[in-house]
């Protein structure tokens, strides 16, 4: 099975092109809209005009922007005591670095398996499958960004990933090639 989800992962070659990241985001916003109201979630959405464009596979990472979207929505099904409250951010690092946020009133994140969440098979769902972050992570390091997990303040989590903005000497990711 391992091998069957990173085939799916491999199988389209990579196109790495220069594209309008809020453009793409709200593609994604878009596919899950259904989703957000049938949850009772509230989306904000902070889309900065210092982003524009970034560099990398626009399908590929629009995928884990939705993976990360999908698990927000899924750590508030819980959640009756308080607002289900999902925010998705783009920000501008530094001048080569945009960033993509997604943050959540769920659950929270698992004190001390902090970095675990990332691993292949970790899941805490009945029907999870565990590979949704370990694949993302592999897609937004072969871009030369990082994804990373925080708490949120006061409650649920917080999810972000970075990304290039200037094209890179690096054209053929690891990840998508090997
Ligand atoms: N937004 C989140 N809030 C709390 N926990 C999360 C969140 N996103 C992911 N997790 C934790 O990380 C685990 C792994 O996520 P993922 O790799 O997407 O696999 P899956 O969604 O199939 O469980 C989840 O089972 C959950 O325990
Ligand atoms: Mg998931």
């Amino acid at each position: 099975m391992v091998s069957r989800v990173r085939g799916l992962v491999k199988k389209a070659p990579p196109r790495i092109e220069r594209w309008d990241l809020n453009e793409a985001v709200g593609e994604v916003v878009a596919l899950t809209r259904q989703e957000l109201l049938r949850n009772g979630v509230v989306l904000h959405n902070t889309l900065s005009s210092d982003v524009s464009h970034v560099m990398g596979d626009r399908v590929q990472l629009q995928q884990v922007l939705l993976n990360l979207v999908v698990n927000g929505i899924e750590a508030m099904t819980g959640v009756h005591d308080r607002p289900r409250e999902l925010t998705i951010r783009t920000i501008r690092a530094d001048p080569d670095t945009a960033m993509v946020e997604v943050r959540d009133t769920g659950t929270g994140l698992d004190p001390g398996y902090a970095d675990r969440l990332f691993h292949s098979f970790y899941t805490t769902k009945a029907e999870g499958m565990g590979m949704g972050l370990a694949i993302s992570r592999s897609i937004v390091e072969a871009h030369g960004g990082r994804l990373e997990a925080a708490p949120n303040e006061p409650r649920g989590a917080v999810f972000r990933f970075t990304l290039p903005t200037k094209e890179k000497a690096q054209t053929s990711p690891e990840v998508l090639r090997s």
